[in-house]
């Protein structure tokens, strides 16, 4: 069943005529400029043209509203320019921003941009281990964090970080350094750490060039007007959370909404209300659980709300529905990954959604559904989701990993997402599942490598295996098949130890939910590698039986 559009004037409003007519190179050419610089175009250059005393950002904290101006954003970012100058910050160097979901988090990674240098969020759930890993990986000498952050840093593990700025400091400053670095389209500005089915966490780099990407996404997609007050609800240290929760709508000098801490359906439902906000872009886990949460939204006046957008996992067509009958909104999907910078399949408010597609190419961006030897396959058949590069959002590199980098493409010059997808006679394109064994849980990608390698860091744990088992609210949960060491036994309570020492090691969102004992975990016959897909299959037997 088809979702018509709702009636309204959008920024797009005849997708086939624009697809038809639009292509990347064309405009990257008209909009070519020698020296750019996202944090410019972000923020400095909005006070040039008068949008100075526009608010810029809404921080909900609680029950406290703090809002700031384009000009005071400015402003606040030139003293952490000045802090980070004043470190003699070198073109490149990598700049870690471990902050809460707090304003200080969007200056301090616009700071680096602004100073030439590469912003490296990282998400306020990280704990040790996954601090040191990434730390290590990328070897930047400047860390901006709280102090309660950086007590689960070991600063002994991490030698390249020199500089530590607290945030507790930055407050107060006076002086500000009004300067711009000013970087070629292919100068790095941004990585974002991503996990793949092997191996560690790869920092994916992004270049300058990106904005023109953010920006009209920004326009099109998210539909951003002058009036418009939007939120993203997810962490900068996310690449949702920075493209678009910061670049994308700060290119458009959109209003942005800023909230600290985690899902609650009655808060949330409250900041909406409150801040009237107008476009909110989020993740299909919330939604299901402010489905969940029942009638609360009706406590609310929720009326302001226009427009409103989903990623990072799939979208029940229930949750659709209900959205469309009880808060009077269609929820438009849209897919995309941290490599792509950008996003490529989308559903545009202009354009009928069918529940359950992730919507259709965006304009300018050529897709194909691939089978195994790279041939596009017939309309209704699953394949492999490729992308035609490049398109300016497209990552640059994978931090010291060229090889990594190129392993992403095909012959024919295709950026191959691992999605599995099958795309219906109108375009329109439907997620089926991955081709390797990256878990989606709530929406955050986990590599089970770095759970794994966490698990048998555990005294107890001989030998593991780690998967994702499709869970109603969070969409996959972590699980993970363990053997044991001789001389430890099974218990509750070491299963409950296993988990809070991954949790400590990790973040809570990649700990195991579940944990199963075996005595033997199944295994490849020559080279002894753990067989993940015996164990989902094992997982869906056991759910059948
Ligand atoms: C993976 C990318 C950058 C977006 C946030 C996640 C899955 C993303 C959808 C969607 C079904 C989706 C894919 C993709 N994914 N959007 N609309 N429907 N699955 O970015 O952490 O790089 O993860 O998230 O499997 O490959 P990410």
């Amino acid at each position: 069943m088809a979702l018509l559009a709702q009636p309204g004037t959008y920024n797009l409003t005849d997708y086939e005529q624009t697809y038809q007519s639009f292509n990347f190179t064309d405009y990257q050419h008209a909009h070519k400029k020698e020296a750019v610089n996202v944090a410019y175009f972000a923020v400095d250059q909005h006070v040039k043209s008068g949008l100075g005393a526009k608010i810029a950002l809404h921080y909900v904290n609680g029950e406290e509203v703090v809002s700031y101006t384009f000009r005071e954003v400015k402003q606040q970012v030139d003293q952490l320019v000045h802090v980070l100058r004043e470190r003699e910050i070198q073109v490149g160097e990598r700049v870690y921003i471990f902050l809460p979901k707090n304003p200080t988090n969007y200056f301090a990674i616009l700071a680096a941009i602004k100073i030439g240098a590469i912003a490296v969020p990282l998400f306020e759930g990280f704990m040790t281990d996954a601090l040191h890993e990434r730390i290590n990986d990328s070897y930047g000498k400047v860390l901006i964090t709280t102090k309660n952050f950086a007590s689960r840093i070991d600063f002994q593990a991490v030698p390249s970080v020199t500089e530590v700025l607290y945030e507790e400091d930055l407050h107060n400053l006076t002086v500000e350094d009004d300067y711009v670095y000013w970087a070629t389209p292919e100068t790095p500005f941004l990585m974002h750490y991503t996990s793949g089915s092997t191996g560690q966490p790869k920092g994916v780099i992004h270049a300058h060039r990106a904005y023109l990407h953010h920006q009209l996404s920004g326009h099109w997609v998210l539909d951003l007007k002058p009036d418009d007050i939007y939120w993203c609800t997810s962490h900068p240290g996310w690449v949702t959370g920075s493209v678009y929760g910061l670049f994308a709508p700060w290119l458009n000098a959109a209003t942005i909404v800023v909230q600290a801490g985690r899902f609650d359906a009655k808060q949330w439902y409250r900041v909406i209300d409150r801040l009237k906000v107008t476009v909110l872009y989020s993740a299909p886990t919330a939604f299901r659980l402010l489905k969940a949460a029942g009638d609360v939204y009706q406590s609310f006046q929720l009326d302001s709300l226009r427009h409103v957008l989903s990623v990072g996992e799939p979208l029940n067509p229930e949750v659709i529905t209900w959205a469309k009958k009880y808060l009077h909104v269609r929820i438009h999907d849209t897919w995309w990954m941290t490599e792509t910078g950008g996003h490529i399949v989308v559903n545009l408010p202009s354009e009928v959604i069918k529940p359950g597609s992730m919507g259709r190419p965006f304009p300018g961006i050529t897709v194909k559904i691939l089978d195994d030897d790279g041939n596009e396959v017939p309309h209704g058949t699953i394949g492999q989701l490729a992308v035609k590069a490049p398109w300016p959002g497209l990552m640059q590199t994978i931090w010291k990993n060229k090889a990594k980098f190129d392993g992403y493409f095909n012959d024919a010059g295709y950026y191959l997402s691992g999605d599995l997808c099958y795309q219906d006679e109108d375009g329109y394109i439907f997620f089926s599942g991955r081709v390797d064994d990256m878990i989606n849980a709530r929406g955050e990608r986990i590599g089970p490598f770095e759970v794994e390698s966490a698990l048998v860091k555990h005294p107890a744990v001989k030998e593991a295996g780690v998967i994702g088992k499709p869970d109603e609210v969070s969409g996959e949960i972590v699980k993970a098949y363990i053997t044991l060491n001789d001389h430890f036994v099974e218990t509750e309570d070491l299963i409950d130890e296993i988990k809070v020492f991954v949790k400590h090691q990790l973040s809570f969102h990649s700990a195991p939910k579940e944990i199963t004992v075996l005595d033997e975990l199944p295994k490849t016959q020559i080279s002894g590698k753990i067989l993940r897909r015996e164990l989902k299959q094992r997982e869906q037997l056991v759910k059948l039986s």
